[in-house]
């Protein structure tokens, strides 16, 4: 994955009914962690990493980046968003080469079953639309990810192909911003 290319970063926090969007600070270290090591976060992302080795590596302000949202529900990371720029070589592109922008998500489970993660992926991809009116955006997700899936249909993606990779079948799919209303 690499950056997502010129947006204005970072936003001001962005209020939903419930979550807040913001950058990450050093506060949610402990949580991020938990994400990276959570066995059922990571059941179809290649497994849990190493606790130890993330205490080392991850640096104290994490996943600091454009693109990058931490979700926070009275004052408590939940989990994150990533707007990407998707990287050319993959396979499952809708415009090749052009850099397009892929979505991803990661809740802790306690979060999960709430709608929280449909609340916060519509607000990102709001703030998308009005940062690159007009583009898309992609997500690529093992078919066998329920609850992804379920996700990526109520936000509105659309599937435009499936694909073996990682020894599992992937799902590919495009959102696209509405049309400007005036
Ligand atoms: C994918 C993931 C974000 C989905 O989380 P989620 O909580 O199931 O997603 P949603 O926010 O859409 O919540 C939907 C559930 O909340 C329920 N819900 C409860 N209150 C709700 C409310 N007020 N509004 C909407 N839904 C509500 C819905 O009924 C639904 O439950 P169901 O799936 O059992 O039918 C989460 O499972 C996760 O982080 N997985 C691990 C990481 C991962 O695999 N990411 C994919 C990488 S591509």
């Amino acid at each position: 994955m690499t950056e997502l290319g010129p947006v204005v970063w970072p936003p001001a926090p962005i209020r939903t009914e419930r979550l807040v969007l913001r950058e990450s600070e050093a506060r949610d270290r402990a949580a991020v962690i938990e994400l990276f090591t959570s066995p059922e976060v990571n059941a179809y992302l290649g497994g849990p990493r190493a606790r130890d080795e993330l205490e080392r590596t991850v640096p104290e302000v994490p996943g600091r980046r454009p693109g990058l949202f931490v979700v926070e529900v009275d004052g408590a990371m939940i989990g994150t968003i990533e707007l990407n720029r998707r990287d050319a070589e993959h396979r499952g592109q809708v415009r090749p080469h052009a850099g397009e922008a892929e979505l991803g998500y990661l809740f802790l489970p306690e979060a999960w079953g709430r709608g929280y993660a449909t609340e916060a992926c519509a607000a990102a991809l709001g703030w998308f639309a009005d940062a690159r009116p007009g583009a898309p955006v992609v997500l690529c997700t093992q078919t066998a990810n329920d609850r992804s899936m379920r996700l990526a249909a109520k936000l509105g993606f659309t599937e435009v192909q499936r694909f073996e990779e990682w020894g599992a079948e992937q799902w590919f799919g495009v959102w696209s911003p509405p049309a400007p209303s005036d």
